[in-house]
């Protein structure tokens, strides 16, 4: 397990380590509605797909908390105006709206139509998939680590770790599994351009936790690999069609291309919640552009003239750029339509 929580319900507050200010500093932060629970999730102060999952639900339970009335129909009203604002906030994860229709679930289930009985509920609901999340991921990591060699070096990106997750992480999942299965691992960490989740969150996590970790900025990877230095490469995922094309940060096709070129293995480590089935291809996952003062400045400062720029936060990585999908519940490799449906079978 990681030695800091990222995200928990606290005396009806949601609780949240900043992630804007790691590495410098380690800050918790508490929201007490569910427009700070929305704007956190926009300003990354809480991102990575399966965090922002949990983070929606404990948002919805917030807002739904703080409904002033005891009429059912105007509860459920109110109760799908705040989702709406929850789920609005980023377009790619589909964790985000996995995590709200999994909060509507329970309100449509019929078990109960009391407003104070529901609220309870939904709070409860809310520290669920907090607590599944966290067992999902030990489970990716065992059923990953048998991918992972002893004393191999694994690349990764972005930051699909603890701090992305419930805890313990996904990519970083199958690390910790390898490690916690007695294997030496290293890991290369790169930047993460723009916004840096290698650089400030996985080598600040791993350095964390005793893994051993080396960073690189995003435009060494090539020559990284062609030097024979990369056994493996692990990366998350936003969210997977059902014929395993992987939306994940911007920079995750350019490493699977050279993978492939390089002959490394290019696994990605999701939760089957990540696997949205009514997506049929990587081509219809929607793709967040985000400011653009991302690109133009480091840490506040400008670092460019006004001109055009560019700022998509994923990329979409082909299913045949993808060695295996590594779940909660098995390892899926191509073909991904029949595989991935096997899942939930
Ligand atoms: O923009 P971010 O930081 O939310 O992007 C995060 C990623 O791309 C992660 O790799 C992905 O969400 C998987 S996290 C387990």
């Amino acid at each position: 397990m990681s030695s800091f929580r990222t995200i928990y319900w606290q005396d009806n507050k949601v609780v949240m380590i900043d992630q804007t200010r790691l590495p410098n500093e380690e800050i918790y932060l508490e929201f007490e509605t569910y427009e700070q629970v929305a704007n956190a999730i926009k300003t990354m102060i809480i991102r990575g797909a399966p965090a922002i999952g949990v983070a929606a639900a404990m948002g919805i339970a917030l807002g739904a908390l703080k409904v002033n009335t005891d009429d059912w129909d105007k509860f459920v009203d109110e109760v799908n105006k705040i989702t709406a604002v929850i789920t609005a906030t980023r377009p790619t994860a589909v964790n985000l709206f996995w995590a709200g229709k999994r909060m509507q679930r329970i309100i449509n289930s019929g078990e109960s139509r009391n407003v104070q009985d529901m609220k309870e509920r939904l709070v409860k609901e809310g520290q669920d998939i907090l607590d599944e999340d966290i067992a999902t991921c030990r489970s990716i990591g065992i059923v990953g680590a048998q991918l992972i060699e002893d004393n191999s070096v694994v690349m990764t990106h972005c930051n699909a770790g603890a701090l992305a997750t419930g805890g313990y992480g996904t990519a970083l999942g199958v690390i910790r599994g390898a490690e916690e299965a007695g294997k030496k691992i290293k890991v290369i960490a790169t930047e993460t351009r723009p916004f840096l989740q290698g650089a400030r969150l996985t080598a600040w996590e791993l350095d964390k936790d005793g893994i051993p970790v080396s960073l690189i900025t995003d435009n060494m990877v090539g020559h990284i690999m062609s030097k024979g230095m990369v056994d493996a490469v692990v990366v998350g995922a936003d969210r997977i069609a059902k014929n395993g094309d992987v939306a994940n940060k911007i920079g995750t096709y350019s490493i699977s291309v050279l993978a492939k070129s390089h002959g490394i293995p290019f696994y990605v480590a999701a939760p089957i919640s990540t696997i949205d089935y009514d997506c049929p291809d990587g081509g219809s996952i929607p793709i967040e552009e985000r400011d653009i003062n991302e690109v133009t400045h480091i840490l506040g400062k400008k670092i460019a003239p006004d001109v055009n720029v560019y700022n998509p936060a994923f990329d979409i990585t082909p299913n045949a750029n993808v060695s295996s999908i590594i779940t909660e519940k098995a390892v899926v490799s191509d073909p991904y339509l029949k595989g991935l449906s096997d899942l939930i079978k």
